[in-house]
């Protein structure tokens, strides 16, 4: 089985970003038990959007897999896991979503997932939840995270949110785009869904 050159890369920074910053080595160090496979390419909207994006700003520690996660955009399998629950097709190309490892991922774990989110400036992401519990890791740009339970938070890169189990969570873009590597682990076989209304 060969694996893109570019997947690989993304995998070594991947790697890098979890050796390197506490806050994803301690909520899943690197997994060792990786197994290759083989995502067919599906694109959307979405992923031209992140590649001629030049608004993710980033610092030191998060340019190395902003950049990664960019070079993988044109041969991902691009998640459209809210086609058909009516949140409109506005949200459904323009917001992104890939897997590193996991399910449609060019790797697999049985420790944790891992995916990119981009959404491009001005786009509000619906509350969700799900049984996985989930650390975000803004890699570039900016938006406001809002959580179940706590006051909303305007994260830039190297910020992180931590998201527990089926706690709904939400976020929003203004002026900036923002993309973020975000990790799963307990329960990650299970797709978010849609919580409605959460005050
Ligand atoms: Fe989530």
């Amino acid at each position: 089985m060969s694996i893109d050159a570019r997947w690989r890369t993304l995998l070594s920074a991947a790697r890098t970003a979890h050796d390197r910053i506490p806050a994803l080595g301690n909520f899943c160090p690197f997994p060792e038990d990786l197994r290759p496979a083989e995502p067919a390419p599906h694109h959307i909207p979405a992923s031209d959007l992140l590649v001629a994006d030049r608004g993710l700003y980033a610092g030191d520690a998060t340019r190395p897999l902003r950049d990664a996660f960019t070079a993988v955009a044109p041969i991902a399998q691009w998640r459209e896991t809210y086609r058909g629950t009516g949140i409109g097709e506005d949200f459904l190309s323009r917001f992104g979503c890939y897997c590193l490892i996991g399910q449609g991922g060019a790797w697999r774990s049985g420790r944790m997932a891992a995916y990119v989110v981009y959404m491009p400036p001005g786009l509000h992401y619906p509350w969700h939840h799900h049984p996985a519990e989930e650390q975000y890791l803004v890699l570039g740009g900016e938006a406001r995270f809002m959580r179940g339970g706590e006051p909303d938070e305007v994260l830039r890169p190297g910020d992180v949110s931590f998201h527990a189990s089926n706690q709904p969570h939400a976020m929003e873009t203004g002026d900036h785009p923002v993309m973020a590597y975000v990790l799963w682990r307990n329960g990650f076989q299970t797709a978010p869904v849609l919580s409605g209304d959460v005050t």
